[in-house]
């Protein structure tokens, strides 16, 4: 795998598990766990006081109503966040027990391990290979062509895509439907090997039958990968993942166990939201 530099203001969890190494980790724990974390745009809060465990090898779901700051909260897991420029955070994201916002950490390796997936399909104006192949590539990750090779066939047999595309590698990305280009675009995120895969409203461009696809694909990724999506889709949040998080007006009110929050939410708020009063 890729560690990123243990921070020297690591916590008791932090040493634990970068001296003992991943396989320590214990199964059932948490890949993220963000804390006490606040975001400004410029003077303006987005998110106050957000705590919360992301669970390994599970679908962890963001819902909540436009503008509450699901994106946001999502672009600081793999500190997306760094590129606005009036974006500020604070507070401690740990994955795997180390601080991502530590100053030596690097952004370029936390990415790899912490990849994402958009709203809208965004291929590369390149070949199929090409787009799977693109961050191997870059990150020198295979070792001959034939390693490439076998990467970029796994990724996309991964992604539930390798059949339709196999006699099309060669040809542009942009040519495939939808939903074949954001399967193409979750086998991208796949090929370098991440441990925890954001996706943020992932269906919203698709037609049913393309999300049903991507939804099924996302309950099975989650056996290599710890997953978090954000939808605006309360059905898909119920049939898809394992853990829901409602967050209102940029706080996260409640967050538990998703057959919980649906059937018997603890704050008002989550039960006006899911029975459609707010939102
Ligand atoms: N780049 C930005 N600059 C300034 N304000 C932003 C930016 N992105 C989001 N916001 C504001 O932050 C709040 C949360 O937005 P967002 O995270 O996109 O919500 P959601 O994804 O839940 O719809 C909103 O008030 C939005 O207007
Ligand atoms: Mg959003």
């Amino acid at each position: 795998m890729h560690p990123i530099p243990v921070t020297t203001t690591a916590t008791a969890t932090s040493e634990i598990s970068s001296e003992q190494g991943e396989d320590c980790v214990e199964a059932g724990s948490s890949v993220i766990s963000a804390r006490n974390i606040d975001v400004f745009y410029g003077e303006k809060p987005a998110l106050t006081n957000v705590n919360v465990e992301i669970p390994r090898h599970q679908v962890t779901a963001m819902i909540g109503p436009s503008g509450c700051g699901k994106s946001t909260f999502l672009r600081c897991l793999n500190r997306m966040n760094d590129l606005i420029e009036n974006c500020r955070v604070k507070g401690n994201i740990f994955l795997d027990g180390e601080d991502i916002y530590a100053p030596e950490v690097d952004v370029v390796t936390l990415r790899m391990r912490v990849g994402m997936v958009f709203q809208k399909p965004n291929p590369f104006p390149k070949s199929v290979y090409d787009n799977v192949a693109y961050g191997p590539r870059i990150h020198g990750i295979a070792s001959s062509r034939a390693d490439l090779d076998e990467i970029v066939f796994n990724s996309l047999d991964r992604a539930g895509l390798l059949d339709e595309v196999r006699d099309r590698m060669h040809e542009s990305a942009t040519g495939l439907s939808g939903g074949q280009q954001q399967r193409l675009c979750i086998a991208r995120a796949i090929a370098i090997a991440p441990e925890v895969i954001l996706m943020d409203e992932p269906c919203s461009a698709l037609d049913p039958i393309a999300s049903a696809r991507v939804e099924d694909l996302i309950d099975e990724l989650r056996q290599k990968y710890s997953i978090v999506v954000v939808t605006h889709s309360m059905q898909q949040a119920a049939r898809i993942s394992q853990k829901t998080a409602f967050f209102h007006l940029g706080e996260l009110v409640e967050e538990g166990d998703t057959e919980r929050i649906f059937t018997t939410p603890k704050d008002s708020r989550t039960q006006a939201y899911i029975t459609g009063r707010i939102g």
